[in-house]
């Protein structure tokens, strides 16, 4: 069965074959939708994102997500090739700058910061608030943009990247109230496990913190490809009444303490 047959939509940050966006992209043309592919203009010229726009016959728009005039054009172009108003909208998109230079949080360059949310979250709200104006949402569409733990939780070498993603999730749920009322369009982030991709693995000690994820997760780490199943299903009619949510996609991981396998690797 398709559940996504019909529907039209826009996918965020597929930056090469491991990024999740990529896979949701796979896994929304599997089942039956049709949507552009998106990134900034320095990602397209890497070119891999042709080949997921040919085997999904979609089609590359650039748009850098820290300029306004580049998402009105991403949304205007979008509609035209999609022939009318967008159905669901995947944000995949992050980036650190303190985290790619090195500084660790008790020396963070602000100008570095005042980037680092523009591109990781406040790209969100910029989104939104386009859409908004230009009415480019269905009644009933769906907005999903991509978290991790450490928005509530202390991971050290997350650093700013911690605080981008509570900020992100705090634009859900506050224009998933407006968007709500108005449209009747829903907006949830989808807290991921950590997943071994281009931004993923940027951060400090990624190889460890993985490895300790899996072992604390009842059900394992959660891969990309199951990422882009609970997308699909966000996307889909089925979760019509899911808004302005934090919804932990981890195996687990949320609400375990500790594991066995934890405390066998300790020793004790
Ligand atoms: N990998 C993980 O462990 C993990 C865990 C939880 C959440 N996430 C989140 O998932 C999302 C996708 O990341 P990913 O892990 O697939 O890595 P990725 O590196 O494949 O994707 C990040 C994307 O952001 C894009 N981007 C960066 N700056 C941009 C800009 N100015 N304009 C437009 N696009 C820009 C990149 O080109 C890239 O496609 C991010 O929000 C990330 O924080 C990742």
């Amino acid at each position: 069965m398709k559940i996504l047959e019909g529907k039209k939509g826009i996918i965020f940050g597929a930056l090469d074959p491991n990024s999740i966006a990529w896979k949701v992209a796979e896994q929304c043309h599997a089942n039956g939708a049709t949507f552009t592919l998106t990134n900034a203009p320095i990602a397209l010229r890497l070119g891999t994102i042709n080949q997921l726009a040919e085997t999904t016959n979609s089609k590359v728009i650039g748009c850098d997500v820290t300029l306004s005039a580049d998402m009105e054009n991403l949304l205007k172009e979008s509609m035209e090739v999609l022939g009318g108003k967008v159905d669901f909208i995947l944000h995949s998109v992050g980036m650190s700058l303190n985290i790619r230079k090195g500084k660790v949080y008790t020396d963070l360059d602000y100008e570095m910061m005042k980037k680092t949310f523009d591109i990781s979250a406040m790209s969100f709200h910029r989104l939104l608030q386009t859409a908004w104006k230009m009415d480019a949402i269905n009644d009933w569409g769906s907005v999903v943009a991509l978290t991790y733990i450490a928005a509530q939780r202390v991971f050290p070498d997350y650093s700013e990247m911690a605080d981008t993603k509570a900020l992100l999730e705090s634009f859900a749920r506050s224009f998933g109230y407006h968007y709500g009322k108005a449209k009747k369009v829903r907006i949830n982030t989808i807290s991921q496990s950590p997943t071994k991709t281009t931004a993923g693995t940027g951060v400090k000690g990624f190889g460890s913190f993985f490895d300790y994820a899996d072992a604390m997760s009842p059900l394992g780490n959660a891969s990309a490809e199951d990422c882009a199943n609970y997308c699909v299903s966000l996307f889909s009619d089925y979760t019509k009444m899911v808004t302005m949510q934090n919804l932990f996609h981890d195996g687990g991981f949320s609400f375990t303490g500790i594991s066995n396998e934890v405390i066998e690797q300790m020793g004790q």
